[in-house]
């Protein structure tokens, strides 16, 4: 493997000194930009371009030949850990994801164990491959969703609802759902360490939905099961940390109890003042974030004044890498993109002195 040229980022997340702040934008590989599209149009489907380790390492490549990126992630998506669990992934044009089957009844629940690895191999080939295409430009981020944030897709069957049959579940029958994201915490184990084995140099949990959470609630079900995982992933080949970013969204009333579970960083959403969960979180962990996506559809002297703020928040030191709150949107013109990528670049070296 050829030596890292530009390991900004992960100098960053393990709090370490760095010339500027390292940058990168969550779904940075997507349909903002024309050559996805047309990437996408040729190799038919979303999933496809998933599962086709071609076509993964290609659109991954796209945003780092077209910005000055500090990371590249894995092209591919939360979903495929419950479609190995055989609940049947699949896109219907202009809605989110969904599932051929959920998990509401008990027998259902009880039949669920860990898939055999061998059927996610098309990701960790992505994995390989992309490392040998990166060519030591940038670290390879790899991630996973969160137990929670996976089971509310397995029983709800899809995203974005109001959450009320895991819910319910939740609070009737707590043994079921602790039953599947414990089998989910053990599947999530497996995958990212069998990323980390085939080139992984960063990972990330999406915990998209943890904020729906109740206050205890977000603790029993969706943190204790991430700090399962942080606690199960190993280093890589040559015994080197793997830094590990957790990322509630909707989660900063949670932070504290978020820099307690081994983490070496916490992803913000917009919500909260990044100055603010600096004091908060202490020397604990990095943080990543935390640009409102939507100021990337406003002008590049607005996008220019948000970078300010957020780096004159977060202040002097090491330990911030800066991205989006959440991912970018499909109307971002990529121009502004790259108007956020330049600003931080040049803005932020006036910290690291
Ligand atoms: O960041 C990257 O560039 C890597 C790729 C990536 C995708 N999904 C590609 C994708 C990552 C890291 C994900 C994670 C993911 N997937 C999450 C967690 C992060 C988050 O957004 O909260 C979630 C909840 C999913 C599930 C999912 N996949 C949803 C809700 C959708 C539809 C939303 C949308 O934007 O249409 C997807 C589809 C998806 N995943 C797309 C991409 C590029 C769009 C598919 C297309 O080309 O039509």
């Amino acid at each position: 493997m050829s030596t890292l040229k530009n390991d900004t980022f992960l100098r960053a997340l393990l709090r370490q000194p760095t010339e500027y702040t390292p940058v990168w934008m969550m779904r940075q590989a997507g349909r903002y930009l024309p050559e996805y599209r047309a990437s996408r149009k040729t190799a038919g489907s979303f999933l496809d371009l998933c599962k086709n380790p071609d076509f993964a390492t290609e659109v991954t490549m796209q945003p780092l030949d077209r910005y000055p990126l500090d990371a590249a992630i894995l092209f591919s998506d939360i979903l495929t850990v419950p479609d190995a669990m055989g609940l049947g992934l699949y896109f219907e044009e202009g809605e989110g994801p969904k599932f051929e089957r959920t998990l509401q009844q008990e027998a259902d629940i009880l039949k669920l164990t860990i898939p055999d690895m061998a059927s996610l191999q098309y990701v960790f080939d992505a994995v390989s491959q992309i490392r040998k295409t990166i060519d030591g430009r940038v670290p390879l981020i790899g991630f996973s969703g969160s137990p929670w944030t996976l089971a509310t897709y397995m029983v709800e069957g899809k995203g974005g609802t109001d959450f009320l049959t895991i819910k319910k579940m939740a609070y009737t029958r707590p043994d079921l759902l602790h039953r599947i994201l414990d089998i989910t915490a053990q599947t999530v184990i497996q995958y990212l360490n069998a990323q980390i084995a085939a080139g992984a140099q960063a990972v990330m949990i999406f915990d998209s939905w943890g904020g729906a959470l109740s206050h205890h609630a977000y603790t029993e079900f969706s943190l204790n099961y991430m700090q399962k995982i942080v606690n199960g992933l190993t280093r890589d080949a040559n015994g080197s940390i793997v830094p590990r970013i957790v990322f509630t969204k909707g989660g900063a009333l949670w932070l504290e109890a978020q820099a307690n579970i081994g983490a070496e960083a916490l992803g913000l959403d917009w919500t909260v003042d990044i100055g603010e969960a600096r004091k908060r979180v202490g020397d604990k962990v990095a943080l990543q974030g935390n640009m409102d996506p939507a100021i990337l559809l406003s002008t590049p002297e607005a996008i220019e004044k948000e970078v300010a703020s957020i780096l004159a928040s977060y202040g002097h030191g090491n330990g911030h890498v800066f991205n989006l709150g959440h991912g970018i949107t499909q109307w971002t013109p990529p121009e502004n993109a790259a108007a956020m990528i330049d600003a931080v670049k040049s803005q932020s070296k006036q910290y690291h002195q």
